[in-house]
C-alpha cells in the first residue's frame, strides 16, 4: 500500500441537469429514457448492475449480474436458487440494484421486493441461452466449495459433448425486484450533482430532490 491517495480521474460533465421537474414523473419510463441513451452510446454493457442483498442477521453482501428484461412490473434477473444471493433473497425478500453509466456521468438505484419469477418464464428464457451457458447452469451448484475443479470441467465437457436438449434445472431461474424506491443521480461540474428520488406511495410514485 502507498502512502498517497489513488490518482483522481477527470471526468466530463457535459450531461443537461435532471430536476423533479424535467424528469418522467413514472421512473420506469425514466429509466427507460436512460436505458436507451446508455444502449447508443456504443457499448452494449449497460445492463450490468450490482445486486445487493442481506441475510437474517442484516450483514449485506454484493455481486454483479445481468438484467434482461424491465417495465411496469420490475427488474429481472436470472441466477441459481442454490446460491448465496438466492439464499439470502429467500431469508430476507428485499434487494438493491446499481447501474453505474460512466460515459453519460449516471447512476440508478433501485430498491424494493423480491419474488420469483414463474417457471414458465424460467424456462423459456433457458431454452433462447447459448448452449455452453445451459451446460454451465446445469452443473454449477453456484456459490457450493469446489471440491476438484478438474471433476467440474469434466461433467462440463461431457455435457456439451452430446447434443441432447438440456433441460432449465429447477434449481434456477428468474428473480423480479419490484421497485418502490428509484434515485437518478446526474453528475454535475463542480460535485453539485443532481439526485432525483421516487418514492412509491400506495401505488403512485412521489418525486422529490435530494443534496448531492
Ligand atoms: C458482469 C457480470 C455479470 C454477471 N451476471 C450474472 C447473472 O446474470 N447471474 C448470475 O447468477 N451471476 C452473474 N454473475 C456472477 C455473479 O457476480 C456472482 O459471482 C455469482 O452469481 C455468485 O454470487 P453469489 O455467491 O453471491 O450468489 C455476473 C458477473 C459479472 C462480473
Amino acid at each position: 500500500m502507498t502512502d498517497s491517495y489513488l490518482p483522481r480521474a477527470e471526468y466530463d460533465f457535459s450531461q443537461g441537469p435532471l430536476r423533479s421537474d424535467n424528469s418522467d414523473a413514472d421512473p420506469v419510463r425514466q429509466f427507460s429514457l436512460w436505458y436507451e441513451k446508455e444502449a447508443q452510446s456504443g457499448e452494449h454493457d449497460g445492463n450490468r448492475m450490482a445486486l445487493a442483498t442481506a441475510d437474517t442477521e442484516g450483514c449485506p453482501s454484493v455481486r454483479m449480474v445481468l438484467l434482461k428484461q424491465f417495465g411496469a412490473t420490475g427488474f429481472i434477473f436470472f441466477t441459481d436458487y442454490g446460491s448465496r444471493k438466492a439464499t439470502e433473497l429467500e431469508q430476507n425478500p428485499r434487494a438493491a440494484l446499481l447501474f453505474h453509466w460512466p460515459r453519460l456521468q449516471r447512476q440508478v438505484r433501485i430498491e424494493g421486493r423480491v419474488e420469483k419469477v414463474s417457471r414458465e418464464m424460467s424456462e423459456e428464457y433457458f431454452s433462447q441461452r447459448p448452449r455452453n451457458s445451459q451446460v454451465g447452469a446445469a452443473v454449477s451448484q453456484q456459490s457450493s466449495p469446489l471440491c476438484d475443479r478438474s471433476i467440474f470441467e469434466a461433467q462440463v465437457s461431457k455435457m456439451l459433448e452430446g447434443d441432447d436438449p438440456i433441460p432449465c434445472p429447477e434449481s434456477w431461474g428468474g428473480f423480479c425486484l419490484v421497485p418502490d424506491r428509484f434515485e437518478f443521480w446526474q453528475g454535475q461540474p463542480g460535485r453539485i450533482h443532481n439526485r432525483v428520488l421516487y418514492l412509491s406511495d400506495s401505488g403512485a410514485w412521489q418525486r422529490s430532490e435530494l443534496q448531492p
